[in-house]
This record gives structure tokens, C-alpha cells and sequence, in this order.
């Protein structure tokens, strides 16, 4: 969470990195600063709030100087202030930082800067960080400015635990900006005669598509000329410059209300990326080129360990019914930030899978460490190239959805249940899947898009829906097998923009406790699929409606469903089992978001929340 962006260059910075703040919003929106260098000073403009009221209420996009930082803030340590807002200023006024991370001996570090006659305004650990740089800066004064400057952000981060991604400005380097990464994304753009930095490339994109991907320990040194990369140990890196192929109108509105009805929209598009290129000649099974395990390896694999966090998870916990169903291998769910502390007991074939669209969440980072320390192979399912869990994972599969930018995710989720669907074939083909039920599968994986399409024609009555249902305080989402998680990320996505109380369960697990939250007043949601769950399924619906729950269906196309046992009934379209989690999570897709719509909801920056959650 946080974003920041540097800028340098000959252009005026302020307009620059003001327009990359608004892209980098859904990272956290507490609040919004920006500092430029001129003429040895800084010029400072900071608020609690968003980066259009930072415009607005400050006149920002006004200030002069070509070399500058900005910040857009998730509050940790320290409310939601103007006075906690980045970028922050040492006491002595040379040094100016923005920070995204968590600085964990900030309290330690502070003491000591208090007994060297620093102050404090903020009650962020960030200002401790930028007052450390400024002791060191202050302790070395014959050295020559640039690089004083420098070795002083060198020698603070040595003495740092947690992490950060870091732009820091001094006032006596007018032209120079000075970043550092440890556990935060930080990239640094390639321009024309300018250089950027940024939390993730949606914010440069418009200025460039030439990147260096910044890695956990490296120093980067910039002039507008030239720049300069080197380790903690004052080591020096050759830079790899790759090119990002998404484009700006991918992280453009274009003609939707919000990202995330544009997202949901994308979904056909998006599937059809996902899988373009991976299916095998014959037709058959999947292919990846990049999970970096031979067929003889993973054939040899007897428990599949799926890591990850939020609607990531949701999506391991269909991977792990499709895989155990067709490859008839075991697999194990864990939510990436228990795993990390827990002590269980590994098989030695074991193959660990982190699950993550912006391959930056920490928690899935840290649990995909940890396997590795423990001696495992860990392979990515990622959106986001060049991210950190991407390039420390072993081998992997990339999304290639383009960038998700609305909070709560969409194409990303269901973009990561087509993969793990397809994952499922390709092991299924290598163990007891025959043929011809390959090609039957591969058949339905490439009708998904289409499918997808059918659901998504739903939406004007969808809308109509969400305007009867949204003044309800509690909602329930039922399914069973693969569509309990669906279950899950509908009662998540509604909870996430409208800020309703929403729980999943399987549906018969009802009986055991929520149904006792029944009444008119808390409606159902149920996933309704034809075959050997239908009767099953229409069971739990009786038991709702006996005590005058609401319900609303979501039903394939050939359920009969009994006439008056739901309240309203959105048809799907028939699909194939490992398809038909993908169709299933559109309708609770737009549902949540015309509720949260109706409800007149932040429906891309919902409050607490942010994309990226780089903070434990
Ligand atoms: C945040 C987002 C969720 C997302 C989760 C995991 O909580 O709001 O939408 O599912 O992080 O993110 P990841 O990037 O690891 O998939």
C-alpha cells in the first residue's frame, strides 16, 4: 500500500507526478503530498485526503522545479492527518522522503535522533527514516554533496528493519533524487532525457515503457542525465532494462463509470489473453511455458501447496477441488499470512503455488520465502510481470489480464480461476485423464470467454436487482463444491465496495449456524448448478424460504428451479464443471457492484482498503 513517484528531468514535475499519483490512488487515498526541489529549497504541498483534493485545496500542480516526489498514503503508523501526510521533511530542512513500508525500529531510531537534537511533527515511522538520513548526511560534511547524499541514505537503510520503498530529495542536490527498495515495489523509468520512479508502471506508463525492475537491497542514483544502481554493501548492479507491454488505454476509464465495471466487462478479453498460446497441438491438455518444472518433476509431486491472500485464496480453493477432481492429486489451501507462522509438517513432495495479481502482497512474498527457505520449489500464478513474488518465484504462469486497477478484484480472480482450471487439465492429462475427456475439457476451457459473454448480457436485470436489494444490512452467499469459494468471493466483493454484511458458507453447512440469521430482513444468495448437487442445493433454498428468507437464484440454464422458491432467479449459461466457477462469480460481480453503485459507494477505492497490501 502507498504509492510513490519520483520525477527528473526537464519537464515541470509537479503536472508529472501529480497525473502518476491519480493512477497509483488505488494503492491507498489517505492522503496526498507532493515535494520539489527549487533553487535549493523544497516546495511542499501535503493534505489529508485525495490527490484531487490535494490540487484543489493546495494549488500543487502549481509548483515549479523539474525534479520532485510524490506520495500517496495508507495510514499505518499515525492517523489520517495533513501532518502525517508525505512527503515528510527532516528537522533540519535538507532532506525530503516519501516512504511505502513499515519501519519497525522507528521507535528505537527516533529516541536516538531526539538525544541528537532532532524534532518530530509527524507521528509516522517514516519521519524517523528521513531524520536518520539527515543525522548521516550532517556527520560527513567534508565529503563532496552528491555523494554524501547518497552514502547517507546508504548507511540509514543498514540500520533499518522493515520495509520500504523510498524517494528521498536533499537540498543540497538540486538535481538529483536518491531510491531505495526493501520488501516495497519500486521500478525505475527509463525516459526520454528524464527518469522516473513509481510503485508500479501504471503510473509511468504515459512517459515510457522502459523499466528496470529495482530489487530488494539496491540503491538507485539519479541525475537527469544518467543514473546509477548499487547494493547495501555499496556494490555495483548492472541494470537490466526490460519494456512493458501494457498500454495506457489499459489503465484508461474509457467511457465506464469506474474500473471496476470496466474490469468486469473486460472478463471475455481477458480470459481469452489468459489462455491464449497454452493449449497443445492436439488439442488435448495445457501448456505453460514457464512453470520451469519438467513433466518428470511433476509427475513426481504428491501434495500441491497453494498460497495466497484475499480473492487470490478464493481462487486457490477452486484450483484445489479441479485439481484433486481431475489430476487426483492432493492439495493443500493455506491463507499465505497464517502459513508464515505456522509450524505444519511438509511432505518432501511438496509443490508450493503463491496466488497473487500484483505479485507484491507481503504477506504471500513472505510465505513464498519462507517455502523456499525451507527448502521447497515455489512457483507464481501472477498478473503484474516483473513483480517481486513473479521474479523470486521458481517458474510460473502469468495472468496477461493487463492492470487491474479497481480495488476489489475482477478479471484478476477470475482470470486465476481459469489458470488453476487449466492447471488442473494439464496434471489430470499426465496422471488418469484420457483423451478424449482433454479434449473435451480444452473444448470447454475455450467456450469460457463466450460463456462469460452470455452471463454478463444479465446485467440490466442484475441492475434492477441490486436497486431492490440494497438497502439490506446482511446477506448470505450458498454454494457447494467449487461454488462454495465462489460463494466466498461474492460475500467478499459485496462487503469490499457497499459495506454490507455479507458471509459465505456451503450451503448445507447453513444449517449449523447461519440460518439463525434468517428472516425477511437477510437475504440469500444461491448458486444453483443442474446435475448431482440440483436437488441437494434446492433442499437448502426450502429451508431458507420456510422461514421467509429472500432468495435470490443464480441458476444454470436447465434447472427447473420449483415455481416461487426464489425470489429472483438470474440464469447462467450450462458449462462444463471446470467453467463453471468462471460464469458463476460474474453475476455476484455485478451484483455487488450495482449495490455499491445504488448505495452511491467508492466503488474503486473503497474506504480502508487498498490494491496492493505491501504492510504486514
Ligand atoms: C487486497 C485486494 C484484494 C486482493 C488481495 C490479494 O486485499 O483488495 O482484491 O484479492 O489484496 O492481492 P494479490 O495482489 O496478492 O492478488
Amino acid at each position: 500500500m502507498c504509492g510513490i513517484i519520483g520525477y527528473i528531468g526537464k519537464q515541470k514535475a509537479a503536472a508529472i507526478i501529480l497525473e502518476g499519483l491519480k493512477r497509483l490512488e488505488y494503492r491507498g487515498y489517505d492522503s496526498a503530498g507532493i515535494a520539489l526541489l527549487q533553487d535549493g529549497h523544497f516546495e511542499v504541498a501535503k493534505k489529508a485526503g485525495r490527490v484531487e483534493g490535494l490540487i484543489k485545496g493546495t494549488g500543487a500542480q502549481k509548483l515549479a522545479g523539474t525534479t520532485g516526489i510524490g506520495h500517496t498514503r495508507w495510514a499505518t503508523h499515525g492517523g489520517v492527518t495533513d501532518a502525517n501526510a508525505h512527503p515528510h521533511i527532516s528537522s533540519d530542512g535538507r532532506i525530503a522522503l516519501i516512504h511505502n513500508g513499515v519501519i519497525e525500529n522507528y521507535a528505537h531510531i527516533k529516541k536516538f535522533l531526539l538525544t541528537k537534537g532532532f524534532t518530530f511533527k509527524s507521528e509516522t515511522d517514516t519521519e524517523a527514516l528521513c531524520n536518520l538520513i539527515a543525522y548521516h548526511y550532517q556527520k560527513e560534511p567534508a565529503a563532496p554533496d552528491s555523494s554524501r547524499f547518497l552514502e547517507s541514505v546508504r548507511k540509514t537503510l543498514r540500520h533499518i528493519e522493515g520495509t520500504y520503498g523510498i524517494a528521498v530529495l536533499c537540498t543540497d542536490c538540486p538535481a538529483e533524487i536518491v531510491a531505495a527498495r526493501k520488501g516495497s515495489p519500486l521500478i525505475l523509468g527509463v525516459g526520454d532525457g528524464e527518469y522516473m520512479l513509481a510503485s508500479d508502471v501504471s503510473a509511468i506508463i504515459s512517459r515510457t515503457q522502459n523499466v528496470v525492475y529495482l530489487k530488494d537491497g539496491e540503491i538507485v542514483h539519479m541525475t537527469a542525465k544518467n543514473f546509477s544502481i548499487t547494493t547495501l554493501g555499496a556494490e555495483d548492479v548492472s541494470p537490466v532494462v526490460d519494456t512493458i507491454t501494457w498500454k495506457i488505454e489499459d489503465s484508461e476509464l474509457n467511457g465506464y463509470a469506474h474500473f471496476m465495471e470496466k474490469e468486469i466487462f473486460e472478463q471475455p478479453a481477458a480470459l481469452e489473453n489468459t489462455m491464449r498460446g497454452r493449449f497443445s497441438e492436439d488439442g488435448s491438455t495445457a501448456q505453460f511455458g514457464g512453470l520451469n518444472v519438467s513433466a518428470v518433476d511433476l509427475r513426481q509431486v504428491d501434495r500441491f501447496h497453494f498460497l495466497a491472500c484475499g480473492s487470490a485464496w478464493h481462487a486457490c480453493l477452486v484450483a484445489e477441488h479441479l485439481i484433486e477432481r481431475f489430476a487426483r492429486v492432493p492439495v493443500e489451501v493455506d491463507y499465505a499470512s497464517e502459513f508464515r507462522y505456522r509450524n505444519m509438517p511438509l511432505g518432501n513432495g511438496t509443490l508450493f503455488f503463491t496466488v497473487s495479481q500484483s505479485g507484491e502482497t507481503i504477506d504471500t512474498l513472505a510465505a513464498l520465502r519462507e517455502a523456499k527457505r525451507k527448502g521447497y520449489k515455489v512457483l507464481a500464478i501472477a498478473n503484474v510481470v516483473g513483480s517481486t513474488i513473479a521474479r523470486e518465484a521458481d517458474g510460473g504462469v502469468y495472468q496477461h489480464v493487463g492492470p487491474e486497477i479497481g480495488v476489489a478484484s475482477t478479471k484478476a480472480f477470475t482470470s486465476q480461476l481459469l489458470v488453476g482450471a487449466m492447471l488442473a487439465l494439464y496434471l489430470g492429462r499426465m496422471r488418469d485423464m484420457s483423451f478424449s475427456d482433454g479434449v473435451e475439457y480444452v473444448k470447454a476451457l475455450k467456450g469460457a470467454p463466450d460463456l462469460v459473454r452470455q452471463a454478463l448480457e444479465a446485467a440490466p436485470q442484475i441492475k434492477a436487482i441490486a436497486q431492490r436489494y440494497a438497502h439490506y444490512h446482511d446477506f448470505l452467499f450458498l454454494g457447494r463444491l467449487a461454488l462454495f469459494p465462489v460463494a466466498l468471493e461474492g460475500a467478499l466483493k459485496l462487503k469490499e465496495i457497499s459495506y454490507i454484511h455479507a458471509e459465505g458458507y456451503p450451503a448445507a453447512e447453513m444449517k449449523h449456524g447461519p440460518i439463525a440469521l434468517i428472516s425477511e430482513q437477510c437475504p440469500s444468495v444461491f448458486f444453483v448448478p443442474s446435475g448431482e448437487m440440483f436437488n441437494k442445493v434446492v433442499s437448502s433454498m426450502q429451508e431458507i424460504k420456510a422461514r421467509k428468507g429472500k432468495i435470490i437464484a443464480i441458476a444454470t440454464a436447465s434447472c427447473d428451479l420449483p415455481a416461487g422458491l426464489a425470489d429472483e432467479v438470474i440464469r447462467i449459461p450450462e458449462c462444463h464443471e471446470a467453467v463453471l466457477p468462471i460464469v458463476a462469480t460474474v453475476p455476484v460481480q455485478l451484483l455487488s457492484y450495482y449495490i455499491a453503485e445504488e448505495l452511491k459507494r467508492d466503488v474503486d477505492k473503497p474506504r480502508n482498503l487498498a490494491k496492493s497490501v505491501t504492510v504486514e
